[in-house]
Formats: structure tokens, sequence, C-alpha cells
């Protein structure tokens, strides 16, 4: 690895609301992997949500943590089975270890692998730091067209691909997404692109439905207003991106027979679902967790210019001031922060 630091500087999670920049040896890459300086990270409501309790569900903080799995960066290095032509690409990175051989991996939903290792989740580091590695076909080489940024944030764009995939949305789709968050946001371009002519966004927030209106959706609604089970016609597909129990409900009953419900917020744990619309209504109900094979679709999107990730960035931050690109969140007009390990 000629040329790369012994040491590198990364912001570690001590505890619970606290952050430190610390010096930690730079990884070496295994053999099928790629040794990735970190150019950009978009921060993320589980960063947030890690550094502020602690915890995500079962996945608790119980030791030091690097928050940041929305990355890019350049192939510093390369381990002793990756083709060594690839040093100094450009990459977005695929944060997820799969381990490749167990029923979910073998029938292609490495998503699903029990025996999975995700970025920022512990016991897992993350990316807010110089340099990280990846196994090599998980670091998606991108056009110099796209910048570091739109690269980082190829990883949400990925959910937003997912979950219009498990809604079936397609060339003159209805589609309700509740929540205008960075997610609901790349939902609605996701929808267009995919070509739903219609899209419906609702949240309560007032900026939040300006913003997504510039972003795909045909119609914004405020929920604390408008009856949403009520909407008129019902939509094909109700894509919950908000994790509000009384959105879920609601945008249920808005779906058409036969429609789609596709759960990506991540709220409540157990809650009441209007069980006999779904039966009468023979809809299909999934969730979506992440993503399996988005990255060349979630390129392609960026480089044609179907969908826009550069116009979500709000804030930009170095590695000392993390802690203010995690509170971001408390200004209304923020969407996206990104951090530049480098700078
Ligand atoms: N399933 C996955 O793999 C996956 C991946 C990434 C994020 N997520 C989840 O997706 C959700 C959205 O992420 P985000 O970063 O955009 O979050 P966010 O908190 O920024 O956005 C949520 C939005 O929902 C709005 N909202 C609240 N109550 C509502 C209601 N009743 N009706 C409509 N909108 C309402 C809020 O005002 C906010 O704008 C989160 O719950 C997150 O945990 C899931
Ligand atoms: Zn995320
Ligand atoms: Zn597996």
């Amino acid at each position: 690895m000629r040329g790369t630091p012994e040491t590198m500087r990364a912001s570690v999670l001590t505890e619970v609301g606290s952050l430190a920049v610390e010096d930690r040896p730079v990884p070496t890459p295994a053999p099928h992997e790629v040794l990735v300086e970190v150019a950009a990270v978009g921060v993320c409501g589980s960063d947030v949500h890690y550094y502020r309790h602690g915890r995500i569900g079962d996945y608790v903080v119980t030791a030091p943590l690097i928050l940041g799995h929305e990355l890019s960066g350049r192939i510093a290095a390369v381990g002793a089975a990756v083709e060594p032509t690839r040093v100094g690409q450009r990459v977005a990175i695929e944060p997820q270890h799969p381990c490749r051989r167990c029923r979910q991996c073998m029938a292609g939903r490495y998503n699903l692998c029990p025996h999975m290792r995700f970025f920022a989740t512990p016991p897992v580091d993350g990316a807010l730091c110089r340099y990280v590695t990846i196994d090599a076909e998980m670091a998606h080489p991108v056009p110099d067209s796209m910048s570091d940024e739109a690269a980082a944030l190829l990883e949400p764009l990925s959910v937003a691909i997912a979950a219009m995939r498990k809604a079936a949305v397609a060339p003159g789709s209805s589609v309700l997404i509740a929540g205008a968050g960075p997610i609901g946001v790349i939902c609605a371009q996701t929808a267009r692109a995919f070509g739903a002519s219609r899209i419906v966004v609702s949240d309560p927030v007032a900026a939040r439905r300006e913003r997504v209106a510039e972003f795909g959706a045909t119609e914004v609604l405020d929920p604390a207003a408008v009856d949403i089970a009520a909407l008129d016609p019902k939509v094909d597909a109700f894509v919950d991106a908000s994790g509000a129990p009384p959105a879920v409900v609601s945008g249920i009953k808005a779906v058409a027979p036969a429609g789609r419900v596709v759960l990506v917020g991540m709220g409540a744990d157990n809650y009441t679902l209007p069980v006999s619309y779904i039966q009468n209504m023979e809809l299909i109900v999934t969730g979506v967790f992440r993503y399996t094979d988005t990255w060349p679709a979630a390129i392609h999107l960026v480089t044609s210019g179907a969908v826009d990730l550069d116009s979500l960035v709000t804030g930009r931050f170095d590695l000392e001031h993390v802690a203010d690109a995690l509170n971001s969140d408390s200004d209304p007009a923020s969407l996206k922060s990104i951090v530049r390990p480098g700078a």
C-alpha cells in the first residue's frame, strides 16, 4: 500500500451524545477487498439515532463506533485478488458485507443475509474516517460527471429503488408517498423516473411539502388538514417513508384494490392495521430492508439526469464538526448533511 499512511483520523461515537476525533490504524484490504479513501459521507437518520439514543431496536452501541454508511471515495489500494488497475478509480460504496453462502444470499436476497455486516451498525464501524475497506464488487465505479456527494447519496437512492421495485411502480402508475424527508423526496424522484404519472406526497411540515413539489410530487397534502384515507381516486401503490403509524393506516386505505403497500419508514414496532381492508382489497403489504443489486440502476438514474441528488445537500462539514452535521435536523430547512473526512 505505497503512499498510504498507517494511521488516520476518525470521528468516533464514544458514548451516547459524545463524539471524539481519534487516531485509528488504516485498515488493510483482505485479498478480495479494496481500500477506499473516503470523499463524502451523507448523514442519515440512523446515524442521528445512534448518536442520540445509542440503539436502534436490537442494535445497541456497547463499544466506541464510527458512524456513517452513505459514502463515496477513491480506491487507494487493492487486495491481492483484485485487479490493480482499479487503484485511483472513483467509487460509490454499497456499505454491506453479506456472507454469500447462506440460503438468502444464494436466493439473490443478500440484504436479508442473517450474517450481514453493515457499515455503522454495531459492532461494525462506518465511514466517518479517512479510509475504509469493502469487498471489491461493493465499490461501484462512478463516472467523472457524478459528484462525490451524489455518489455518496446513491445509498438512500438505493432504498428508494428497492421500494419502487416492491411497489411495482411502472409507466402510468399512481403512488402515494407518506413523508417528505430525504427518503420521501428521493422516493418521489424515483417514482417519477420509474414512470409514475401521479405522485402524491403527504407531510405535516409545510417547508417539506414545498420542497418535494420541486422534486417530482404532482400533488402535496397536509395529513393534518386532509383525510388521506379518503384520497380520490385511490392509488396503485403506497410507500410509507414516514414511520408514523397514523400515516401507514390512512395510506393503506388510500390504495386501490389489488394495490401494493411498501413500508420503508421505521417507527413503532407494533400497531393496529386495517386488516379487513387489506383482505377485502387483496392488497400486497411488504417491508423494505435496505436493498439488493440497486447501484447499477442508481448510477444510471443519476447520470441520465432522471434523479437529482446534488440539490438535496443543505450542509457540509469536516470530521471535527460531525456533531453539528448530526444536529442539523433541528433546522427545518436542512435536508441532507454531508461530511467530507478529507476536508
Ligand atoms: N427500510 C429501510 O431500509 C430504510 C432505509 C432508510 C431509511 N428508512 C426509514 O425511512 C424513514 C424516512 O427516512 P428520512 O431520513 O426521510 O426520515 P425523516 O425523519 O427526515 O422524514 C420523515 C418525514 O415524515 C414526516 N411525517 C411525520 N408524520 C407524518 C404523517 N403522519 N404523514 C406524513 N408524513 C409524516 C415528517 O415530517 C418528516 O418530514 C425513517 O423512518 C427511516 O428510519 C428505512
Ligand atoms: Zn441511511
Ligand atoms: Zn448470507
